[in-house]
């Protein structure tokens, strides 16, 4: 039996110490749609003392970007949602490896889904859905604990909003990060996300890049990389992971995450469950040090929704 709980009388406990994640908070319980406060209820009962530090300064970030955190996430995901009732229907992800263009087109290269909703969306999935904040405690016990140099270089491909790079910056001030995005309004939301966060411009650099294609970085140049939600975007996943594990060095290590049997705006690669996910790691060269499988039914006892999330902790195998 899961013990009831007062949100009210917990929002206003949380407020003097965590004002911005008490009046979003608030504000949720007032707008948000019924599977997502459920979701949520389950944080606020299992997750509190992990749940609002981290809400505290992810809405921050969100709110010194002038965002709107309850219209994105909603927004983000009905499209989620529309997806995955999709795929349960007929078991096919919107895209399939072929159509990468078309995802390009529609999704990363349209300011509509990506300034509209889809970045900040995202970035707040990490407070407002229970599976990204385990997801993003993962992170944090097991990936930042495993960089040990202080004084690290390291790449995120993929960054979309930019809040793993913010994590790793904040963290470890001598630090240098780059970071590869295909798509113009991931570059120009991370490096507003980074600047009016307090990163200083000169300990990072964005660029554009394709992760279909090979790395212009040297081998074993890198203390750490990030590789989070992309896997499942890309028609050759395999060959972008290794391309990673060429350019890690022998002793560094990198945050991986994807999604199995989960349909979004821009999925193309479907996984079917969580072998086919570690062998692509051992195949690509990358020894797994930690992981976690969070299916989403770990949360909902009653869905019906077969998403499974993962992370792993890999180091390359040389
Ligand atoms: C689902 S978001 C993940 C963002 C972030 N890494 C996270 O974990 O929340 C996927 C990101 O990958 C980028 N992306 C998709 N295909 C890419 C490619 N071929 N090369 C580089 N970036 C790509 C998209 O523009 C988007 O910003």
């Amino acid at each position: 039996m899961s013990k009831e709980i007062n949100i009210p009388e917990i929002i206003e406990s949380k407020r003097d110490q965590y004002p911005v994640a008490a009046a979003t908070v608030e504000r949720f319980f007032n707008e948000s749609i019924v599977l997502l406060r459920k979701q949520m209820e389950f944080s606020l009962r299992e997750r509190g003392d992990y749940f609002w530090p981290l809400a505290e300064k992810i809405l921050t970030i969100d709110q010194n970007l002038g965002g709107d955190p309850i219209k994105a996430l909603l927004e983000y995901t009905l499209a989620f949602l529309r997806e995955q009732a999709s795929f349960m229907k007929t078991g096919n992800y919107r895209y399939d490896t072929d159509s990468f263009n078309d995802a390009f087109a529609e999704v990363y290269d349209n300011p509509d889904v990506m300034e509209n909703f889809y970045l900040e969306g995202l970035l707040v999935t990490h407070v407002f859905w229970p599976i990204h904040l385990d997801m993003h405690r993962f992170f944090e016990d097991h990936f930042l604990s495993a960089i040990t140099t202080e004084k690290s270089i390291g790449a995120e491909f993929g960054f979309g909003h930019g809040l793993y790079l913010y994590e790793i910056l904040k963290k470890f001030p001598d630090t240098y990060a780059l970071g590869f995005d295909i798509s113009k309004y991931s570059l120009s939301y991370a490096q507003r996300l980074l600047e009016k966060n307090g990163i200083a411009k000169d300990r990072f650099s964005l660029d554009l890049g394709d992760v279909r294609q090979p790395l212009a970085l040297e081998s074993n140049s890198l203390d750490w990389c990030v590789f989070a939600e992309v896997l499942e975007h890309i028609p050759n996943p395999k060959e972008a992971l290794t391309e990673i594990s060429r350019c890690l060095n022998p002793n560094g290590h990198v945050f991986i995450t994807t999604a199995i049997n989960s349909n979004a705006l821009d999925h193309l690669w479907h996984f079917n469950n969580m072998d086919e996910v570690t062998d692509m790691l051992s195949s690509a060269n990358l020894q797994i040090v930690s992981s976690v499988e969070l299916p989403l039914s770990n949360y909902d006892s009653k869905t019906k929704d077969p998403t499974i999330d993962c992370a792993f902790v890999c180091t390359p195998t040389k």
